[in-house]
C-alpha cells in the first residue's frame, strides 16, 4: 500500500465501510479495509464490490490497481495506519435496543493490536451508536487492551455517517457537514486534519463537539427524516378521504415554505431499509430507559407500519376480498437502485396480502436473489413487470424503479385479468391511468372505479 501522511484503517466493510474505504483511496490516501469475513476480504482485494452501491465497484478496481486500498482479516494491518475508523454493525437487540457486541469486539481486536503501535493513533468511532457509547463502552476497552489511556498517544472520535444507499460515494464526496465528537483537542485537530486532506481544502461544514452530541446528532437526522415520511404519508391518508385532493400538490406547496423544505415529502408505502427503523428503536429504548418516553417518536414507527395496511386496504377495496386473488407485487427492494430488502415496505405488505389468502407473484430488477433468501417459494417471481402482471387480479406498486414507470396503461390493460392498480410510490400520472382501476396513495377519489379528478400544479 502507497504511504501518505494520512493512513487509515477502516474495519468493517459493511455499506458504510466499504463505501468510506472506497473515498479515502480515490483522493490517495491509503488505505486498509479489515473484516473477519475472509471470502468478502479476497473479494474486494480483486478489486470487486460485494455489494451493490453504484459507481463502488468501479471506485475499488482502481483503488486496488493504484495500491491505494488493500483488506486484510488481520487486524495488525491498523497499526500500519494512523487513523483507524469503527464502521461495524449495530443492529438491534429482541426489544429494539442496541446491540454494541461487534463493536465491542472490534474494539477488542483492534486493542489488542494497538499495544504494539508506537506513536499516535487516532480511533474514530463511525458506526451509528447511542450516546455515551464511545466514552462508556469504547474508551474503556481501547485503555485496557492498549495498555494506554486515551490522551497524549490516543485519540477518540465519535464522526457520525450521513450517506445514502444509492447515493453513498456522492454523499460521502460531498457531504452536506461533518460531525467530529472529540475526546480532546488533539483529537479533533487530527481528525480534521484528515478531513482537510480528503476535502482538499474545501471542507463542508464542520461541527467539532463532544461524543454525545455527535451520536445524538446521527440519531436525530435519522429520527427527523423518518418523521417527515410519516407526517407526510399521514398527510396521504386525510387527502386520499377527499376528492379531488392530491397530496403530491400539498407536499409541494408546503415544502416551498423554507422552514419545512422540499425533500422527503415523498407519499408512500412507509419507509424501510436498514437504519430508520433500527435507529428509532434504539432511540427511543435509549430515551426510555433515561426515564423519558419519546411518544413522537413512537408515533412515528407506528405509522409506517400502519401504512402497508392502507395499501394492502386499497386492494382490498379493488377487489372486494383477496382471497385466492393474484396479486401482482412490482418492486421489493426499499428503495429504487438497490437489491437490498432490509424492513422494505414491500415485506410488510406482502405478509398481509398472503394472510388475507392472495396468491402473489413479485418482481425486482435487483431484488429477487435476496428477496428469495426470505420468502423461498411463498411466493412466486417474475423475470419482468409484464409477466408479473400477467394474469394477475391487482398490481401493486411498492419500489419506484424505472422498469416500472415504463408500464403503460395498455399494458395493464392487455396483460392483467382486471386492470386493478395500486400505485403505492405515485410513479403513474393519474390522469393517463383514468380508465383503469386506479388508486393511488394520497389520491383522493370520487369513487374507486370512476374517472380521476385531481387537483394539479401547473
Ligand atoms: C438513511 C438516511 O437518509 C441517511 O442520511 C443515513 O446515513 C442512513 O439512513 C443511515 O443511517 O445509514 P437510506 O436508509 O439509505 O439512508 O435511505 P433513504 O434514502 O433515507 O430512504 C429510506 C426510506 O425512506 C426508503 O424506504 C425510501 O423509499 C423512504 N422515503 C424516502 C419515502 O418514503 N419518502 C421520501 O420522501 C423519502
Amino acid at each position: 500500500m502507497k504511504r501518505d501522511t494520512h493512513s487509515i484503517s477502516i474495519i468493517g466493510l459493511g455499506y458504510v465501510g466499504l463505501c468510506t474505504a472506497a473515498t479515502f483511496a480515490s483522493r490517495g490516501i491509503g488505505t486498509i479495509g479489515i473484516d473477519i469475513d475472509h471470502e468478502r476480504v479476497q473479494q474486494i482485494r480483486k478489486g470487486k464490490a460485494p455489494l451493490h452501491e453504484p459507481q463502488l465497484d468501479d471506485m475499488l478496481k482502481t483503488a486496488v490497481k493504484n495500491k491505494l486500498l488493500d483488506a486484510t482479516t488481520d487486524f495488525s494491518g491498523a497499526t500500519d495506519t494512523n487513523t483507524t475508523f469503527l464502521t461495524v454493525g449495530t443492529p438491534s437487540g429482541r426489544d429494539g435496543s442496541i446491540d454494541l457486541s461487534f463493536l465491542k469486539q472490534a474494539t477488542i481486536d483492534l486493542g489488542r493490536a494497538l499495544r504494539k503501535k508506537h506513536g499516535y493513533h487516532l480511533v474514530v468511532v463511525k458506526s451509528t451508536v447511542i450516546p455515551g457509547t464511545p466514552t462508556n463502552i469504547v474508551n474503556p476497552i481501547l485503555e485496557d487492551f492498549t495498555k494506554t489511556k486515551v490522551g497524549p498517544s490516543l485519540g477518540l472520535c465519535a464522526n457520525p455517517e450521513f450517506l445514502k444507499e444509492g447515493t453513498a460515494i456522492n454523499d460521502a464526496l460531498h457531504p452536506d457537514k461533518i460531525v467530529i465528537g472529540a475526546s480532546d483537542k488533539k483529537s479533533a485537530d487530527r481528525l480534521t486534519g484528515l478531513c482537510k486532506r480528503f476535502y482538499r481544502g474545501k471542507l463542508p461544514p464542520l461541527i467539532i463537539t463532544n461524543p454525545e452530541s455527535a451520536e445524538l446528532v446521527k440519531y436525530a437526522s435519522n429520527a427527523f427524516l423518518a418523521t417527515k415520511i410519516s407526517f407526510i404519508n399521514t398527510i396521504a391518508n386525510i387527502a386520499q378521504q377527499t376528492p379531488g385532493v392530491d397530496v403530491g400538490t400539498v407536499a409541494k406547496a408546503i415544502g416551498l415554505d423554507a422552514r419545512i423544505g422540499e425533500l422527503f415529502l415523498k407519499a408512500g408505502p412507509g419507509y424501510g431499509g436498514s437504519c430508520f427503523h433500527k435507529d428509532l428503536q434504539a432511540l427511543i429504548n435509549y430515551s426510555k430507559k433515561n426515564g423519558y418516553n419519546p411518544v413522537l417518536f413512537q408515533a412515528t414507527e407506528e405509522t409506517n407500519e400502519k401504512q402497508a395496511t392502507r395499501i394492502v386496504d386499497m386492494a382490498e377495496k379493488l377487489l372486494g376480498s383477496l382471497s385466492d386473488k393474484k396479486v401482482a407485487v412490482l418492486g421489493l427492494a426499499f428503495k429504487k437502485d438497490t437489491d437490498d430488502i432490509r424492513e422494505a415496505a414491500s415485506f410488510r405488505v406482502i405478509g398481509q396480502l398472503r394472510k388475507k389468502g392472495a396468491q402473489v407473484i413479485a418482481y425486482d430488477p435487483m431484488a429477487i436473489p435476496n428477496a428469495k433468501k426470505v420468502l423461498s417459494d411463498q411466493i412466486d417471481y417474475a423475470n419482468n413487470p409484464r409477466s408479473t402482471i400477467k394474469g394477475a387480479d391487482c398490481a401493486v406498486i411498492m419500489t419506484e424503479w424505472e422498469q416500472l414507470r415504463k408500464l403503460k396503461p395498455k399494458d395493464f390493460r392487455s396483460y392483467m385479468k382486471t386492470p386493478n392498480i395500486v400505485d403505492a410510490r405515485r410513479i403513474y400520472d393519474p390522469e393517463d391511468f383514468r380508465e383503469l382501476n386506479y388508486v393511488a396513495v394520497g389520491l383522493g377519489q370520487r369513487n374507486p372505479t370512476g374517472p380521476q379528478q385531481v387537483s394539479r400544479v401547473p
